[in-house]
């Protein structure tokens, strides 16, 4: 079994994590990590507290497995993300983790968390804000590198910021996020000092996933340089850095997407899909990811996906993924291990 110091204080068996996707890491695939032995985190952003609620009960009902969730801290056109309902759940339900991506928690979720007896991990795009992070009281840092699919603030790839953010704020373990999607790449990450790697995009290629099978297959079907960041998508939450998967509307608009764009005149929707339980018509250039409900032009969407489209190749359940990884990760370092312990042989 592939341990580390992370999933000993956690209590998971590999140390591999479910990144918190909105729309996409719903209960089924939360349910089919943990219980293969990963941790799963929902993806509680956009979602609202009864709903996020009514995730945290259904993913129960799915596994006995320890489950963690997710939140941006963003303020979109929609309101705040994330409120103090949402951190009170958290406690209510005892979950053993939760994870802040973009902006920094205010430190009264910090604390509020950590009475509850949650563990609280921050995302971070570089050795600065890992920094302030650790002063605010994180217990773990995911490490997010250039190449991560999603919104990514990061200017640097993983492998030099990674052990340039564990030896900045060591002991505080720090997780690997982006590019990683095979067990080359969870070996690689581990032995750059990781405690455990964050994979999104290899995750979105599940059955399990709640994204439409368009979006999945595109995924599996994308090589290297497939992906671009933009800031071209967001009437919903405008002006935010995505790493995305490239389609038409992404090219057309390539030199000309440093900001989103106004709406056009007139108004044109690209699609539909499901809000809050209701209809929602897609505005040109809207963020909302495609899933199972969305119907529409696929090559006008916001596709958000990493660099590790080039290592994922098909549609794979989310438990077989899991033990591929860390059973082909575990044999690569048994490997490194005794390469360097063998003795020196003398040449005569
Ligand atoms: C479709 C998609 C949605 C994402 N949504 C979130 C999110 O809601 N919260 C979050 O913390 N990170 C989110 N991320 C970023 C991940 O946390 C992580 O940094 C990234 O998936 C790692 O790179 P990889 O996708 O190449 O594995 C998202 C990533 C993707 C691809």
């Amino acid at each position: 079994m592939l341990r580390t110091r992370v999933t000993a204080e956690y209590g998971f068996d590999v140390p591999i994590v479910l990144a918190p996707m909105g729309f996409i890491a719903t209960p089924p695939l939360v349910a089919a990590v943990s219980g293969a032995g990963g941790l799963g985190l929902i993806g509680a952003s956009p979602a609202p507290p009864a709903a996020f609620a009514e995730m945290i009960r259904l993913t129960r009902s799915l596994t006995p497995a320890p489950f963690g969730a997710g939140f941006l801290v963003v303020d979109t056109a929609m309101g705040p993300s994330t409120v103090d309902e949402h951190i009170a759940i958290v406690t209510e339900e005892r979950l053993p983790v939760v994870v802040f991506h973009w902006e920094l928690p205010p430190r009264a979720w910090v604390d509020e968390l950590h009475r509850g007896g949650t563990r609280v991990w921050l995302q971070a795009g570089s050795v600065e804000r890992a920094r302030e992070a650790v002063a605010l009281g994180a217990d773990a840092v995911i490490c997010q590198g250039a190449e991560a699919g999603g919104h990514n603030r990061s200017t640097t790839s993983l492998l030099a910021l990674l052990p340039a953010m564990v030896d900045a704020i060591r002991p505080t373990p720090v997780i690997a996020a982006g590019g990683i999607a095979d067990g080359r790449t969870l070996a690689a990450a581990l032995l750059l000092g990781a405690g455990a790697a964050s994979l999104g995009t290899r995750f979105i290629a599940s059955p399990e996933a709640n994204a439409h099978a368009e979006y999945k297959r595109r995924i599996a079907a994308a090589g290297s340089g497939a992906t671009v960041f933009t800031h071209l998508f967001g009437p919903e939450w405008p002006d935010a850095r995505i790493r995305v998967l490239r389609n038409r509307v992404v090219d057309e608009w390539r030199g000309r997407d440093e900001k989103t764009p106004p709406q056009p005149e007139p108004a044109s929707c690209i699609g539909t899909t499901r809000l809050g339980g209701a209809e929602y018509r897609m505005p040109k250039f809207s963020a909302l990811l495609p899933t199972p409900e969305t119907s529409g032009d696929f090559d006008e969407m916001c596709l958000p996906a990493g660099e590790s489209v080039a290592l994922t190749s098909a549609v794979t359940p989310a438990a077989e993924i899991v033990r591929a990884l860390a059973d082909e990760a575990e044999s690569l370092l048994r490997t490194v291990a005794t390469g360097r312990s063998a003795t020196p042989t003398s040449p005569d």
